[in-house]
């Protein structure tokens, strides 16, 4: 196992820093710089859909939401995500023109099986974004896109959900350029940043940890972490709450920083502290003010921002500024590490967290 773990401490640091390969893999023959377009070859035989409904589980539910946003902004076609646990019970209102999206990294998550199921039965069209090759989500998908992260062995998924996060921004592009909203302009932009992206993280990834491990001593001693963003970073507020939860048993939860106000800001206190996720945009000043009200009761806060960002805040954590969504994919690596080093800190058992399997295949 040592040597698989190719040097790493643990399989999930291994992980979080296999990303940039990962985005680079799943970019891999899918853009072609010279006509500034995205193929998808798997998605050809399917129409470009008028709706789409997105079904996951877990980390998969929050790739999902925030490919929601993405989606809306790049490609103009509403979406709606369930967690397919509810969703498998639900009466479907079919639409026509809805497509249905099935995320999955194992792809033999059961709730998420049995919503594709419901749905093929009624006739309607899947398309499965997974991990693993020729998984049941797969094989019963009327098409499928792979997410070329390779085998994820951590219990915690972490580099699953960037690769979806790539090809959920591929969709965007795609279906962007096929519904003719975006200028040949903004496509040549998208896929520039979207090729050096690999670098940055690259040359990102260890500071970001060695950041990650100042802030144990002081946070680990918390029982409890609100996480907080807005727009596309709302998502990865959940995420990064649900990291922590998993593999440091710190109780922590994701908010829409603008529902603060509407109950959550009970809690705020000196022994609860706020993680943010602000950076650089048109919604920064929004939730520059939503901290400040955390700040009046007290509440540590640590910000995850972009240089020449102003902020009342505890501990300022930069990343380099890469413009929405872009950012996401070094704000997702950023939560994933503070969440990795704190269980180290508190000696808890990374790769294999309590009461948690990697794959749920019963309901
Ligand atoms: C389990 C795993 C999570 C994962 C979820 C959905 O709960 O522990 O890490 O996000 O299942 O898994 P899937 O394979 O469907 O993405």
């Amino acid at each position: 196992q040592a040597a698989q773990k190719g040097g790493y401490r643990h399989f999930m640091l291994k992980e979080i820093f296999e990303q940039p390969q990962v985005i680079t893999d799943c970019l891999a023959g899918r853009m072609d710089r010279k006509h500034n377009r995205v193929t998808l070859t798997e998605l050809e035989a399917l129409p470009t859909p008028s709706r789409l409904h997105i079904m996951a589980c877990g980390t998969s539910y929050h790739a999902g939401l925030w490919g929601k946003y993405v989606l809306e902004s790049l490609a103009r076609i509403p979406v709606n995500v369930e967690i397919a646990s509810e969703f498998r019970y639900k009466e479907l209102v079919e639409e026509p023109g809805t497509l249905y999206l099935s995320i999955s990294q194992s792809g033999e998550t059961a709730d998420t099986l049995a919503g594709q199921r419901m749905v093929r039965q009624k006739g309607l069209p899947v398309l499965g974004l997974c991990n693993v090759v020729g998984s049941s989500v797969a094989r019963e998908a009327d098409s499928v896109l792979y997410t070329q992260a390779g085998p994820e062995i951590s219990v915690a998924s972490t580099k699953a959900m960037c690769s979806q996060l790539v090809m959920l921004y591929l969709l965007g592009l795609y279906w962007g350029q096929n519904r003719g909203t975006l200028s040949a302009r903004e496509m040549s932009q998208n896929l520039l940043t979207l090729e050096t992206l690999p670098q940055t993280l690259t040359s990102q990834l260890p500071d970001m940890q060695k950041r990650a491990r100042q802030l144990c001593p002081e946070y680990s001693r918390a029982r409890s972490f609100f996480f907080l963003g807005r727009g596309i970073y709302y998502p990865l507020a959940l995420e990064g709450a649900l990291k922590l939860k998993e593999i440091s048993y710190i109780h922590a939860q994701g908010y829409p920083a603008g529902e603060l106000k509407h109950g959550p800001i009970a809690l705020i206190e000196q022994e609860l502290p706020t993680f943010a996720l602000a950076m650089q945009n048109h919604l920064l000043d929004k939730i520059g003010s939503n901290l400040m009200e955390v700040r009046a009761r007290n509440g540590k806060i640590i910000a995850l921002t972009n240089p020449g960002v102003e902020l009342d805040i505890d501990e300022k954590w930069e990343i380099p500024q890469l413009g929405d969504p872009l950012n996401s994919f070094l704000a997702l690596p950023a939560l994933q590490l503070f969440a990795y080093e704190m269980a180290v800190y508190l000696g808890k058992d990374v790769d294999q967290p309590r009461n948690l399997a990697k794959s749920v295949t019963v309901e």
